[in-house]
């Protein structure tokens, strides 16, 4: 499944050429764990639809994700210098190219719904609606502004879990909610979002928890949430007390997941690794 999303995204072509063709191509091609892409595909697998129908939602939601990664990087934002083991975008393109590689991975996301000849006009009416929800100025992009206003704040750790629930939830919201809409699968929608919430959450409280106890080798970035002053679970409440709120979340997410009506475990199986992920 994995290598079939690859290979999806590596042959999907840009119709461009250039500094920012290149810089989209960089921030997108490897490193990456691909787990939104992956969870829209396992379920949609587990409703017994072929992944084909799925691949374009799930490389937009990668270009969404991947440009949500370049920004967050920014000397504005994050100020991050690495990414995925390698240079981020914007020192290896400069800020310029990093910001319209950006803008270029988000406006293509839609393009890559809206032309896809495996589903049909309403599925992908409704994709591109859930995709704009999600990702947008409610969805991800909230997040991403009140994790901002955050930054030497003191914050209640209800306030850090609902910065993490839209800015990382939110995506996942809509891997899962795709694969329903996809696969006619309505009905599922409401409990999808409870596991994706859950799953966003317990996700960003791990990516806390990697930035203090891994290496650059191990994850491939550096940690830059103390020089932010940003509040996180682990800054919040410590190591010990995070990891159990993630245990905490998984169990949740099993509950939930166990009352779906699936022809396989594949969603199960990738939610699996994901709880036991050192990266
Ligand atoms: C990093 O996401 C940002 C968060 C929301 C925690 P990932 O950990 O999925 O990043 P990649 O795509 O694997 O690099
Ligand atoms: C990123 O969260 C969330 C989004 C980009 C939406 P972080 O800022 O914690 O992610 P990393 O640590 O830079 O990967
Ligand atoms: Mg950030
Ligand atoms: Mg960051
Ligand atoms: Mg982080």
């Amino acid at each position: 499944m994995l290598n079939t999303f690859e290979k999806f995204l590596q042959d999907y072509n840009y119709n461009s050429q250039g500094s920012v063709n290149d810089a989209v191509i960089y921030a997108t091609a490897d490193g990456g764990k691909r787990v939104r892409p992956m969870l829209l595909l396992a379920l949609l697998s587990d409703y017994g639809i072929n992944i084909e129908k799925g691949l374009s939602a799930a490389l937009a939601i990668e270009l969404i994700h991947s440009y949500s990664l370049v920004h967050d990087d920014l000397p504005a934002m994050d100020n991050d210098d690495y990414r995925r083991g390698k240079l981020s975008t914007h020192k290896q393109f400069g800020e310029d190219i990093a910001i319209l590689a950006g803008d270029a991975l988000l406006t293509e996301a839609f393009a890559i719904i809206a032309s896809d000849i495996a589903n049909y006009p309403e599925e992908k009416i409704k994709l591109v609606q859930a995709l704009a929800k999600y990702s947008g100025i409610g969805g991800m992009i909230y997040g991403q502004q009140l994790d901002l206003a955050g930054e030497s704040k003191a914050l209640l750790l209800d306030d850090v879990k609902e910065i993490n629930v839209y800015k990382t939830s939110n995506l996942i919201m809509f891997a899962l909610s795709a694969a329903a809409i996809i696969a006619n699968a309505d009905q599922d929608i409401e409990k999808l979002l409870v596991i994706a919430k859950d799953l966003g959450l317990a996700f960003q409280i791990q990516d806390d928890i990697l930035d203090v106890t891994k290496t650059f080798e191990e994850i491939g970035k550096y940690a830059s949430d103390e020089d932010n002053d940003k509040s996180t679970y682990v800054k919040l409440i410590g190591l010990e007390a995070s990891k159990a709120s993630v245990a905490e979340l998984f169990e949740n997410i099993y509950n939930v997941l166990n009352t779906l009506d699936l022809k396989s475990n594949n969603l199960k199986e990738l939610i699996v690794n994901i709880e036991n992920r050192q990266k």
